[in-house]
């Protein structure tokens, strides 16, 4: 399989796991957040005002097509990604998909407080927002190889875990 994926909630770790799971197979490490910002020179919340959040799936779409034609890549995913089919089907085709996942307490105890430059959809309510989030997305995640709780859990564990599962 060409890259590892991670998947999985807003607040489930998938940046900080992602890095230290590329620093142990010796990888790259994208995160398609950062690499969208990179790409458009605009913060994700500048891209949610400006354009709206579909225009901030399209950009999404597009840099996770092009990040999936390489390989070798640790590649951690915004928690919308799954939310596109055409964004699973690039998934589903030769990926190595790890869902992370928490309980919603975990989630909005990771949030609370976040500055939200990443996460314009948290915005106001927290928990209200992530709880709205979970039920919209329900069963969306599933289609991963395997899916790893991350409460009360190391980051350094859970990339261990991955890399003994890639291997
Ligand atoms: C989003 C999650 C964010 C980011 C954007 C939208 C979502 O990434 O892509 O704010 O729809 O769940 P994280 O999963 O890293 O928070």
């Amino acid at each position: 399989m060409r890259n590892v994926v991670l998947i999985g909630m807003t607040g489930t770790g998938k940046s900080t796991v992602g890095r230290l799971v590329a620093e142990a197979l010796g990888w790259p490490h994208v995160d398609t957040d950062e690499r969208i910002e990179a790409v458009t020179g605009r913060t994700i919340a500048e891209l949610f005002a400006e354009r709206g959040e579909a225009g901030f799936r399209q950009w999404e779409h597009e840099v996770l097509r092009e990040v999936l034609k390489g390989e070798g890549q640790v590649v951690s995913t915004g928690g919308g990604v799954v939310l596109r089919p055409d964004n699973v089907a690039l998934l589903r085709d030769g990926q190595f998909v790890v869902a992370l996942a928490a309980e919603p307490e975990t989630l909005v105890r990771r949030l609370q407080g976040d500055a939200s430059r990443h996460r314009p959809l948290l915005a106001g309510d927290v928990e209200a927002q992530i709880r709205k989030l979970i039920r919209e997305r329900r069963g969306l995640y599933d289609f991963a190889h395997v899916r790893i709780a991350t409460d009360n859990r190391l980051p350094q564990e859970v990339a261990a875990e991955i890399v003994h599962l890639y291997r």
